[in-house]
């Protein structure tokens, strides 16, 4: 752009040069020139020593995120850089690092806030949720907010902990100038969506420049390094017995190339396809059997297990159904979804559909994330990988995990893969003179094999301890050589092991902890991370409760002062949770 015409008061080669300078200069930067040049006219033509009064200072926009994989993260850094080119001076905020006083000060709030667990906030922010929702939360009369929820229609709480922030905000005084969207596992539309309304109505007018149309419905540009890769399967290999009821797959990748950059904590996407057998009873009972292109996409690329309201309302109104109808009409519908998939409901409410209606009830098919067990110091361009096959009963169906299953049944070994990188900088090693204790049963050991190998690469002064649990010694003991070895080698420096199903009386991971409750305080008093892996429903917080009894017996401390000796470690970032 030139916006010096050639008929300004200028010889040719200023206006050229004004033009490399003007042309090329933010709104921002435009406004500040013509202003700084309006002062010094004003002043009589002086340089006067005050410049930078000139500018107008940027208004700020407080923006939160309450995020466990990152996606909350991600998009809360979108919403900045837009802000950002309209004018605003953004602040980004962890949830789990804010100080709920420092919201009073806010003039405009934006939280982007996903849910875990069942309905649960991410763990990390789990303390300032608890703080927002509790009786001493500060006022925030007349600030201006907006909530976007991140969430997975799969689960019956669908995006509950955006949804109570929410109104929890207008609750506490401030003023909803955007409303909330609630995303699906598919969230970049709508959230590129939501925040470019978000910035068009939070930017004030007077914002240091005029609003910026900026696309945000163009795809995002990919952060270096995360791209879906095609790798190669190596090595795959069942690590239960044939005499165990589980089946846990090792797998190594490798890649054409170097392996993605990861980092131990690290996470892979794994992009699988459906049971064809599963895709094909689907196609027959909706009539649309035949349809060999119907059927690949269904394979490859729709969701067509899951069952959420949503997908029970779209069939409703679609076939007109009159038993869904009035399961709905009843308010049982989110009852009836429980332990069920897409292919009970069209199983026990059957009609013919056509192929578009189909697409209708399913979503894209979403990849699975599997932590990293591998670290690249010690396996140089491979990345290997845990995965338990999910195999469960419900509803009188045997069920199979999409992806596990994919990866357990239909892959082996010279396969390819498609892979993509999560990284996870919230888990990560300390530097390698802290001592770190990992409590990771079952599937939960993969990301502290990639944590030993690295403290053998990196010759880590540090002591490791590990507490790893499953079923049986002789049938589920993963990785059982490895830690041999990382014993012998001094990798690791103490393991600890429960087998639930070994004796009479059942002995998990967190019996383990308050039996070595003693040296353990003494660990983390030193200095010690405390990392937990694997399951959220039970273990997590099994754990969580066996270290709070540790602190209250060892150091005789009051149920209250134990609680805050974890809030503490969890505060010092020495409390890391990935679990799932
Ligand atoms: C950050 C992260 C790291 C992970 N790391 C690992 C890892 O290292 N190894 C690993 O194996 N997994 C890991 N997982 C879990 C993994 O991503 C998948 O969720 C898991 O493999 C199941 O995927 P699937 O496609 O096989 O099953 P899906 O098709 O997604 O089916 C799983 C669903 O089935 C239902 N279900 C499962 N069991 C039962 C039951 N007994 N009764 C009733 N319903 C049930 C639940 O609704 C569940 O959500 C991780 C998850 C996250 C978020
Ligand atoms: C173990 C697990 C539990 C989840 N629980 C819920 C839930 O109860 N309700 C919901 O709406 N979404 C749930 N989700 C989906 C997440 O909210 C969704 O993946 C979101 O994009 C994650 O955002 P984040 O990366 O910022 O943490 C769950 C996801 C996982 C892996």
């Amino acid at each position: 752009m030139s916006p010096i015409p050639k008929t300004a008061p200028f010889a040719e080669e200023e206006i050229d040069l004004l033009n490399r300078v003007v042309g090329t200069a933010s709104p921002i930067q435009r406004a500040w020139l013509a202003g700084f040049l309006a002062g010094i006219d004003a002043s009589g033509g002086v340089l006067l020593p005050q410049p930078a009064t000139q500018a107008r200072p940027a208004e700020p926009l407080t923006i939160v995120y309450a995020s466990e994989s990152g996606n909350s993260e991600k998009l809360a850094s979108d919403l900045a850089k837009a802000a950002r080119k309209n004018g605003l001076k953004p602040n980004i905020v962890d949830m789990a690092d804010l100080e709920l006083a420092a919201l009073t000060e806010a003039k405009r709030l934006v939280i982007i806030a996903a849910t875990w667990g069942e309905g649960e906030p991410p763990a990390r922010s789990v303390r300032t949720y608890n703080e927002l929702m509790g009786e001493s939360a500060p006022r925030l009369d007349g600030i201006e907010f907006g909530v976007l929820a991140l969430g997975d229609t799969a689960y019956a709480e669908f995006c509950a902990i955006g949804k109570k922030i929410d109104e929890r905000l207008a609750a506490l005084g401030g003023k909803r100038v955007v409303d909330r969207v609630d995303c699906d596992l598919d969230f970049t539309e709508p959230a590129a969506r939501w925040i470019g309304d978000a910035v068009k109505v939070l930017t004030p007018p007077n914002a240091g420049g005029r609003v910026i149309e900026v696309d945000f419905g163009a795809k995002p540009a990919a952060v270096p390094g995360t791209d879906i890769v095609e790798a190669k399967i190596i090595e795959h290999v069942d690590l239960n017995s044939s005499r165990s009821d589980k089946e846990t797959m090792h797998l190594a990748l490798s890649f054409e190339g170097s392996a993605p950059a990861y980092e131990p904590g690290d996470s892979l996407d794994v992009y699988a396809e459906n049971d064809p057998a599963y895709v094909d009873e689907l196609l027959k009972i909706t009539g649309l059997a035949g349809n060999d292109k119907l059927r690949t996409e269904f394979i490859k690329s729709r969701d067509v297990t899951t069952l959420s309201l949503k997908a029970v309302e779209i069939y409703a109104e679609r076939t007109g159904h009159h038993y869904v109808k009035a399961l709905i009409a009843a308010g049982q519908a989110k009852e009836w979804i429980a332990g069920r998939q897409l292919i009970d409901l069209i199983a026990t409410f059957p009609i013919a559909i056509d192929a578009e209606t189909l697409r209708a009830l399913t979503r894209p098919l979403a990849p699975r994330a599997y932590s990293i067990a591998s670290s690249r110091r010690e396996v140089g361009d491979e990345a290997h990988l845990l995965i338990s096959a999910v195999r469960y009963d419900s509803r009188g169906r045997a069920r199979k995990g999409v992806a596990s299953n994919y990866v357990a049944e239909r892959r082996k070994r010279g396969d390819r893969l498609r892979v993509r990188l999560k990284p996870n900088k919230h888990f990560a090693l300390p530097a390698g003179d802290k001592d770190i204790i990992m409590v990771g049963p079952g599937t939960g050991i993969a990301p502290f094999r990639a944590f030993v190998q690295e403290r053998r690469a990196t010759q880590a002064p540090g002591r490791s301890w590990l507490f790893f649990g499953d079923r049986t010694f002789t049938h589920d003991f993963l990785y059982q050589l490895d830690w041999q070895e990382a014993l012998k080698d001094g990798a690791l420096t103490r393991m600890d092991v429960a087998f639930s199903r070994d004796r009479p009386e059942k002995v998990y991971v967190q019996h383990k902890l308050w039996e070595r409750r003693v040296e353990l305080v003494e660990w983390l008093d030193g200095g010690a991370y405390f990392y937990v892996c694997g399951d959220a429903k039970a273990m997590a917080k099994d754990v969580r409760n066996a270290l709070v009894r540790a602190y209250a017996d060892v150091k005789a401390l009051s149920p209250v002062a134990a609680e805050q000796a974890v809030s503490a470690l969890e505060r010092e970032k020495r409390y890391l949770q990935d679990v799932y």
